[in-house]
């Protein structure tokens, strides 16, 4: 869903890292010189390699970002799409004792600022151009950046899907970098970027398999006065084993009763566009896959 503006977070959401540290403070993207050239680069790496080493490299979980370089200045840039307050965050939310609702953090945002961090995307991923483009494009893409960056504003992790099958309905489409990074090539090609067609793009998209989903209500049909207690019970308690800063005792425990409740039980309570979801869950249940999704023609 669209949103006509980004309200500020809550203060209760505390980032670990700071978003877009080396951004400048608005956000702000430097005007192109019209006749400039400028190379558009595809820019992937895994997620939080620094965290935990090459574990999530293993699971290809890449986090995608473009690259941008101008022929008249040699100043480069990067520009990506993510959590403000991690990745866990945007997946499951706080049960606070003083709330009646779920609480989320789940905000996501364009980062743009100056440098390409060459070594980061090279080692472990890769930096490869995809196109080139006039300053005039770059500065019309730019603009078009602001506007998505204001009313797209809530990260998604899941793709939602009837089976895993290449024409299979999908129920709900991700929110992610992976995404924003679609959009913007899909917007350069729109304003006539011509994109190297001969290379093979994947992206990382974590997979929920189910039946058809059946609408719940919002946090005022459900958790409000006159809400459904039992749903409401049944939704806090699906996602209490998801809650973060667990022992490892605690953990496994909760492994055992998100197994119960997903893959026994069949059940996933998904939260998308400000309302629950039931899921009824069907085999594989959850996948990580890596896939090709092409550049614009
Ligand atoms: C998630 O949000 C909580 C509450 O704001 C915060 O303490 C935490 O640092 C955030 N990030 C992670 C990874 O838990
Ligand atoms: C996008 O929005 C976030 C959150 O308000 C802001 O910090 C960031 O600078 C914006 N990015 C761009 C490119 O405008
Ligand atoms: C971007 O600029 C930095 C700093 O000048 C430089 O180290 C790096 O190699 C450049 N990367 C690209 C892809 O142009
Ligand atoms: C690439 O992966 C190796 C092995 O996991 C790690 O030591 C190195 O720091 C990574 N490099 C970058 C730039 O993240
Ligand atoms: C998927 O749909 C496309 C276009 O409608 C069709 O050409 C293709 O054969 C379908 N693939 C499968 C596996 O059904
Ligand atoms: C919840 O849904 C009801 C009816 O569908 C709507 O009137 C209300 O504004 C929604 N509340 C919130 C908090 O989104
Ligand atoms: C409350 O929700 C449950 C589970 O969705 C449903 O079976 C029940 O009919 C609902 N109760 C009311 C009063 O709407
Ligand atoms: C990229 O995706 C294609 C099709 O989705 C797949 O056949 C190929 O193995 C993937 N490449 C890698 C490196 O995983």
């Amino acid at each position: 869903r669209r949103f006509d503006h980004r309200p500020k977070p809550d203060p209760y959401c505390q980032a670990l890292y700071p978003f877009c540290p080396t951004g400048s403070s608005d956000g702000s993207i430097p005007l192109m010189k019209e006749e400039d050239t400028i190379e558009v680069f595809r820019l992937q790496a895994p997620v939080w390699e620094f965290k935990y080493g090459d574990l999530l490299g293993h699971f290809k979980i890449m986090h995608d970002a473009v690259g941008f370089r101008s022929s008249l200045t040699h100043r480069n840039y990067t520009m990506e799409w993510y959590e403000l307050f991690q990745l866990g965050n945007c997946t499951f939310p706080h049960l606070r004792p003083e709330l009646e609702t779920p609480f989320w953090c789940n905000q996501g945002a364009a980062c743009f600022f100056e440098d390409i961090d060459d070594l980061h995307w090279k080692q472990n991923g890769s930096m490869i151009k995809v196109a080139e483009i006039t300053g005039n494009v770059f500065n019309k893409m730019a603009k078009w950046v602001k506007e998505d960056n204001a009313t797209g504003i809530y990260y998604e992790t899941w793709t939602v899907e009837a089976a895993p099958s290449p024409n299979a309905t999908v129920w709900f489409e991700s929110y992610d970098c992976s995404r924003f990074v679609l959009r913007v090539y899909q917007k350069l090609a729109e304003l006539g970027a011509a994109f190297n067609n001969k290379l093979q793009t994947n992206y990382t998209r974590i997979f929920l398999y189910s039946g058809e989903p059946t609408y719940l209500g919002n946090d005022t049909s459900i958790f409000g006065p006159r809400g459904n207690k039992t749903l409401a019970s049944d939704i806090k308690a699906f996602y209490y084993p998801f809650r973060p800063h667990q022992s490892l005792k605690e953990f496994l425990i909760s492994l055992l009763e998100i197994y119960d409740e997903v893959i026994l039980k069949k059940t996933f309570y998904l939260y998308y566009n400000f309302g629950y979801w039931l899921l009824p869950m069907k085999s594989p249940y959850i996948k990580i896959l890596y896939e090709e999704i092409p550049l614009p023609t």
